[in-house]
């Protein structure tokens, strides 16, 4: 596995990978990885491809109050968990390769980026965005792969794809979850004992609502009940909220894909998760 540090590098080794006729595939990462990150590389391997992942914690998707400073880094174990997964290379930009001076550029993709968590994390997914259409012109993958976990990621990065014809397939790779439900995220390590137990509540209520939506019950009453299980365990609610899984709008029209979305926060430490709503005779 190469481990590449400067951007002269990375685009000799992409234009090796080219040359030998490979297609390049690409997980873009902020590090402190978990089964859910290699999930995505394993989803991401297949004959005559190459594996690129990034591991970048991007400054631009942290608010000013947010955890910048504390997020993991873990970069030695991160490397040594790509390795033994068989990604091909990683890409470790400096925040200088980044962002040098006077960087100016910022991409919104409007609608889709502006509720839920947009709206409770101002300017986050100009961010994701910035850095993911930046993370794309270096690698030039054929492909990128992202976890369903960050399900409003998925959706602005998918559209700012189709908007901005980058010609990148965009691939969603399900949630990895615990034994016990709890979506596997880096920033679980912020749980003490007490709230991983209490954290459960999540994935469990958005599994209850989604049932009883699934099978006809008003969705407003069901996501009623989900706030309120919520609060029961100790969260602080932000949303729960029943949208179109395309535009992230409120969903109106249940022929079409729908999706449940959830931010809590329990203490400091805010989770998010979501679930499909499935056909009401898959109920
Ligand atoms: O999902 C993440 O880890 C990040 O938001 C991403 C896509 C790597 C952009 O920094």
């Amino acid at each position: 596995m190469q481990t590449i540090r400067t951007l002269e590098a990375l685009r000799s080794g992409i234009a090796d990978f080219r040359e030998s006729g490979a297609e390049i595939a690409l997980v873009p990462t902020m590090g402190a990885l978990h089964v859910g990150h290699i999930a995505l590389i394993e989803a991401a391997k297949r004959p005559g491809r190459k594996v690129v992942a990034s591991i970048f914690v991007n400054p631009k998707q942290f608010g000013a109050n947010e955890d910048l400073s504390r997020y993991p880094r873990k970069e030695t174990a991160d490397l040594a968990m790509l390795k033994a997964a068989g990604c091909d290379l990683v890409w470790l930009p400096p925040v200088e390769a980044m962002y040098p001076d006077g960087f100016a550029t910022n991409i919104s993709v409007s609608g889709v980026s502006d509720g839920l968590d947009g709206a409770a994390r101002p300017g986050h997914f100009d961010g994701v965005a910035t850095v993911v259409a930046k993370l794309f012109n270096q690698v030039r993958p054929d492909l990128a792969l992202f976890g369903e976990k960050d399900f409003q990621q998925l959706a602005v990065i998918r559209r700012m794809v189709a908007d901005l014809d980058f010609g990148i397939e965009i691939q969603g790779v399900p949630t990895q979850r615990d034994d016990d439900g709890l979506a596997l995220s880096s920033r679980n390590v912020y749980l003490d004992d007490a709230q991983r137990g209490a954290a459960v509540a999540l994935p469990r209520a958005l599994g209850v609502a989604a049932k009883a939506i699934a099978r006809g019950d008003d969705p407003d009453a069901a996501l009623g009940t989900a706030r309120e299980a919520l609060t029961t365990a100790g969260f602080t609610v932000d949303y729960v909220a029943l949208v179109d899984a395309e535009t992230l709008a409120p969903a109106r029209d249940s022929a079409r894909e729908r999706r449940l979305l959830a931010a809590a926060k329990l203490g400091p430490t805010r989770l998010i998760d979501n679930l499909a709503v499935p056909p009401a005779e898959d109920a």
